[in-house]
């Protein structure tokens, strides 16, 4: 087994992040179309984007928002040049235990950030994101799938799920897991969409997939 694999520590992996950001700044692109969206998620009240990074979600959702809270374990991530909006609130919190209080957000916007989750604390997450949604709210989430080019590299710590070598974990989700995760969690679930695109890197075509889910708190 691969010594970086053996120091896995299931509790504080996610700090990882912290050097990431620190090395390599910015590094998220492709912006987010949230016009497909908006006719179901009310982001006119308060709305918390999760796993906030370097701003590349939070910067198209901020003309539609009335607040929008950017959390994110990562303190280096809010020194990148995308969260330095004025228009966004910050904090640096942990998605497994949110520092919000139940009922608080009209919506909750999830890109790639239970892709980075282990089992158990991916339902920590989805537990938290019912807990602090309002009545009636919705949560955006979008996770990789197996399909994407990105799968199968790093060691496999839990199924579909890769520790690299930089400390962070990838995870790429079956449908099925991903729906029985939002029904643990208590939402239900009002859309499901996969998106299959091929990116051109150095002239050669690679594969991305990902897996769009709306669920609302009844
Ligand atoms: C791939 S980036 C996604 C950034 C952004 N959501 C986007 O769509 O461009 C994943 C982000 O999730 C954050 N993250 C991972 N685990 C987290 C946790 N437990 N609580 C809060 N943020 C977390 C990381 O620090 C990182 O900024």
């Amino acid at each position: 087994m691969a010594e970086y694999a053996d120091k896995f520590d299931g509790k504080s992996y996610p700090l990882a992040w912290n050097t990431s950001y620190a090395k390599m700044g910015t590094q998220w692109r492709g912006r987010f179309d949230v016009s497909g969206y908006t006719e179901f998620l009310d982001l006119s009240g308060n709305v918390l984007e999760l796993g906030s990074g370097d701003g590349n979600t939070a910067c198209a959702l901020v003309p539609h928002c009335g607040n929008l809270y950017c959390i994110d374990i990562a303190k280096t991530s809010f020194m990148t040049l995308g969260m330095k909006d004025p228009r966004f609130h910050r904090a640096v919190a942990d998605a497994r235990i949110l520092p919000f209080r139940t009922g608080s957000f009209s919506a909750v916007i999830s890109r790639h950030v239970l892709t980075h989750a282990v089992p158990g604390d991916d339902i920590a997450m989805m537990k938290e994101t019912a807990r602090v949604l309002a009545t009636g709210g919705m949560v955006l989430i979008e996770v990789f799938s197996p399909g994407d080019m990105r799968s199968g590299k790093g060691k496999e710590i839990f199924p579909r799920t890769y520790l690299r070598e930089e400390g962070l974990v990838w995870r790429f989700y079956l449908g099925q897991e991903l729906d029985a995760l939002v029904k643990e969690a208590g939402l239900s679930v009002r859309h499901f969409q996969i998106l299959s695109r091929k990116v051109r890197h150095d002239g050669e075509i690679y594969p991305r997939e990902s897996i769009i889910m709306m669920a609302s708190k009844a």
